[in-house]
């Protein structure tokens, strides 16, 4: 039948690009202990998984996003949620208590992934790990495919156990995380607000440099190089917390 078979055959067609649609994460815990990644939706940009879940050590998850979908993911550790009501709280990264986030932020400090797969302008896609906010787990995001130019964003070393002494989170004598000079001293000049929200103005710092040194392939302030950010167009990205380095 000419009319039923072209019908499959549009479908099929359809379906393959539905498939092909958007980008593709896998999400992996490569910790030793449990990590609640939070993701959020930039502004006009839905958020997948209600925007948040649970990923016990060694656990992966692959999301689809959508296409020119914006956004951030973080890790939350030492995460304590009722099982009936999602609610709880979490050592770093915490959203509200929540375990699905919802459009909340997570809670300062805490490792960034931030990306933009594709705008109305270009369909390249922009992701950097950022340590503008804080530390509190290693992660990286890697493309699979993608050819030249496709780069590794991450921050692999524990900054919690070279973090400045000022800079600390403690919890129950532990390091859980390091706070960004900005959030320690809430001034323009670690901000890089007021006075000094330019390039040509904020400069990087004592402490902006720690974390550089620290993690070269990572924002560490908000003016930091551009090398910090990668441009690539891969079908699919892996996200891992606790990178093998
Ligand atoms: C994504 O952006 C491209 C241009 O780069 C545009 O052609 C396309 O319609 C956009 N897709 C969605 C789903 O917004």
């Amino acid at each position: 039948m000419p009319t039923s078979s072209s019908q499959i055959f549009i479908f099929l067609i359809s379906m393959s690009i539905s498939i092909v649609d958007g980008t593709q994460l896998i999400i992996v815990n490569n910790c030793k202990e449990s990590i609640w990644p939070g993701i959020l939706g930039s502004a006009g940009h839905q958020t997948p998984q209600d925007g948040g879940f649970h990923l016990y050590s060694g656990e992966q998850v692959s999301l689809q996003l959508p296409e020119n979908w914006s956004g951030r993911i973080w890790g939350r550790q030492g995460c304590c949620f009722d099982q009936k009501t999602g609610k709880g709280s979490c050592l770093t990264g915490d959203c509200a208590g929540l375990l699905h986030c919802r459009g909340i932020g997570g809670v300062p400090p805490a490792t960034v992934v931030e990306m933009t797969l594709g705008t109305s302008k270009s369909s390249l896609h922009y992701y950097d790990v950022s340590l503008v906010d804080g530390f509190n787990v290693p992660v990286s995001m890697s493309p699979i495919g993608g050819g030249v130019g496709c780069g590794l964003a991450a921050c692999e070393a524990d900054v919690n156990k070279c973090c400045p002494s000022a800079l600390e989170m403690r919890r129950g004598g532990k390091v859980v995380g390091c706070k960004s000079a900005c959030l320690a001293s809430k001034s323009d000049k670690y901000c890089c607000t007021g006075q000094f929200a330019s390039r040509q103005s904020c400069k990087p710092t004592v402490f902006s440099r720690v974390f550089k040194a620290i993690c070269p392939r990572a924002y560490s302030y908000a003016y930091d190089d551009s090398t910090s950010l990668k441009v690539c167009k891969a079908p699919r990205y892996v996200i891992t917390f606790c990178p093998p380095n």
